[in-house]
């Protein structure tokens, strides 16, 4: 019998007598309770978990997580020519997840489902009328209130929380400093970051994601105001009016102005309404200096890490890495071979590394359980002309904003935690980042909420190996509240079966992507399949070969599962707003935070 990777040294000979020579071969540190739980293991029959020491209570949590990174960006996901050495390491210290989704395929829905451990249409972070995320910091939706994150519950449970970096779940209700969504009402005791989240308008920057389109409705409204004035002084309409002729037309010139003027202007205004530095309740920088972010957010992680260095802490580094506008600094400019996408990857990879590094030297790495993800899959549409500016997500088909194909939603995941995870592990089971949820909230010896569904499931057994299947027996991929695709784990089969009910209709056609919009469209422009599409991701992870009903003797009978657990599932929704809902979702002035005085807004106090 072979035990590799045992460590133990006062049981070396308890261990040899009962198992021959070979234990005694083995190079021995000491932990006489994992090599005593192996035996008993071996005994018992079960699967034993060589080398590993019983999960210490309540480590430390680093949890690590890019905007917009592709599963095909990684080194240790396959791609040999971009460097991320620091990721890469943290791969090969511990488990990497190589089916790990994310339940939204944008930031706003899928970071909700990330902290709360519960799909995004339970909590209302949702829309069913094409609003994908909170559009601006003076919106009124976000992540409500009576929502528990991990954050809530490791805080109660004594745990230091921070959260550095992109937040984008809301801030105010009513005014400017109910500060209802914020990070700090939701568990977390200090942050500094973005409201929102990083956005190529913040640069001014191509691809724009709201300056190009309320443009082009200012605009619109400009013109109809001027048509409608032009026809009044023509006379066409004057006796369907009562208002004397020239008050009005002077009114609607003069709200033609207006529009123009703002359509000229909205692009300023929204690097003031929305690309803004909080520091815990205080806005400390309006606009963002772009060029001192990185620098910044480094800093702030590094110091919570050495003042809280005793314990125990959680702290959610949300990088504005690698969402448009590409912000990177003069050292990595032009050193990747991927031009400004793959630079970008390349110095947060090296941020990942100076984290870890200080985690290091604080002789923190053993105690503290780090996790590293993307909030969902590379954006394929951005793109400034025929550069690239988005991610890449290997051989997985689709990408950001697409629920349903697996490009969108698979995400690089590793976890790492010396001596309690194994070493240079790759789980292939389908998991979730809801999954994170119960795993750090049981571990930071909390428990989870009994009085409402919780979707996530605690991941421990299978990192340690202790398990080999995921818990998950389906998983649902919504598009807003429309569901596109399905996943069934047919354990006794050894099958992912995967079914699409929806798929967005691409442009051009068959590009695999909606070149021309920001994402493609959850309802409306999309082929809804009946019967659906089936693949066997199995065998068939880039769901290239849709299976024929005729031929697959399974087919029915696995649509008809999916179809009933999802009735079952949608039945077991409650009442709820849609806090991404127009209401919402549209500026309010009255919640716009600033600093500085009027008419000089602003503010610099990093
Ligand atoms: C590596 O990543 C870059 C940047 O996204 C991408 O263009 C390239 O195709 C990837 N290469 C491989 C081999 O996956
Ligand atoms: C950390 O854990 C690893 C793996 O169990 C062990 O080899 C190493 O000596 C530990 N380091 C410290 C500083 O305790």
């Amino acid at each position: 019998m072979l035990l590799p990777n045992m460590h133990c040294s006062d049981d070396v000979n308890a261990l040899s007598l009962v198992m021959g020579t070979e234990a005694g071969e083995m190079t021995c540190h000491s932990c006489s309770r994992s090599c005593l739980a192996a035996l008993l293991g071996v005994f018992l029959g079960l699967e034993p978990v060589l080398g590993l020491d019983a999960p210490r209570s309540r480590p430390n949590f680093l949890l690590l997580l890019a905007d917009d990174l592709g599963i095909g960006d990684v080194g240790c996901y396959g791609n040999s020519t971009i460097r991320t050495p620091n990721i890469d390491r943290l791969a090969e210290g511990g488990v990497r997840l190589t089916q790990h989704l994310a339940a939204e395929a944008v930031c706003t829905p899928s970071r909700a489902a990330f902290l709360t451990g519960r799909y995004p249409i339970r909590t209302g972070m949702t829309s069913g009328n094409g609003h994908r995320v909170l559009q601006w910091a003076a919106g009124a939706g976000g992540l409500p209130p009576e929502e528990i994150t991990f954050a809530k519950i490791l805080k109660e449970q004594g745990y230091v929380t921070g959260l550095v970096g992109k937040w984008h779940l809301g801030l105010n209700c009513h005014n400017t400093s109910d500060h209802c969504h914020h990070p700090l009402s939701h568990g977390f005791q200090h942050f500094l970051g973005l409201p929102l989240g990083m956005m190529g308008d913040c640069a001014g920057a191509e691809p724009s994601e709201k300056r190009m389109t309320l443009q082009y409705r200012l605009h619109r409204c400009s013109q109809a105001s001027a048509l409608a004035a032009l026809t009044l002084v023509a006379g066409k309409l004057i006796r369907l009016f009562h208002a004397p002729r020239w008050a009005l037309v002077f009114t609607l010139a003069v709200v033609a102005a207006v529009f123009a003027a703002a359509a000229r202007h909205v692009g300023d205004f929204i690097v003031y309404a929305d690309c803004f530095l909080m520091r815990n309740h205080t806005v400390t920088q309006q606009p963002l200096r772009l060029e001192r972010v990185t620098g910044l957010m480094l800093r702030e992680a590094e110091s919570f890490l050495q003042r809280n260095k005793h314990g125990p802490f959680m702290l959610l580094v949300s990088f504005l890495h690698v969402h448009t506008p590409l912000v990177t600094t003069k050292d990595f400019q032009g050193r990747s071979q991927h031009g400004p996408y793959g630079d970008n990857v390349e110095e947060m990879d090296w941020m990942v590394g100076r984290i870890l590094d200080t985690l290091d030297q604080e002789g923190l790495t053993n105690n503290t359980l780090v996790y590293f993800a993307s909030d969902h899959g590379g954006s394929l549409e951005s793109r400034a002309g025929h550069v690239q500016l988005g991610g890449w997500n290997g051989v997985y088909r689709g990408g950001k904003g697409m629920g349903g194909w697996e490009g969108g939603i698979r995400v690089p995941a590793i976890f790492r935690w010396p001596g309690v995870l194994p070493e240079g592990q790759v789980v292939d089971e389908p998991t979730s980042m809801m999954d994170v949820f119960p795993t750090v909230v049981l571990l930071g010896g909390g428990a989870e909420p009994t009085d409402r569904v919780i979707d996530g499931r605690n991941l421990l057994p299978l990192l340690r190996g202790e398990t080999s299947y995921s818990d998950h027996e389906f998983l649902l991929h919504y598009c807003e509240v429309f569901l596109h695709a399905a996943r069934w784990v047919q354990r006794d089969r050894g099958k992912v079966w995967k079914v699409h009910f929806m798929t967005p209709k691409f442009h051009p056609e068959g590009a695999g992507a909606c070149y021309g919009r920001a994402v493609c469209p959850c309802f409306g422009d999309v082929t809804e399949h009946d019967p659906p599409l089936l693949f066997d991701l199995s065998t068939d992870p880039g769901e290239a070969h849709p299976l024929k009903p005729d031929l697959e003797p399974e087919f029915h009978a696995v649509v008809e599962k999916l179809r009933q657990e999802a009735v079952k599932q949608w039945s077991s929704l409650s009442q709820i707003y849609q806090q991404l809902g127009t209401i919402y979702n549209i500026w309010r002035p009255w919640l716009q935070p600033s600093c500085g005085e009027f008419p000089r807004y602003g503010c610099d106090l990093e």
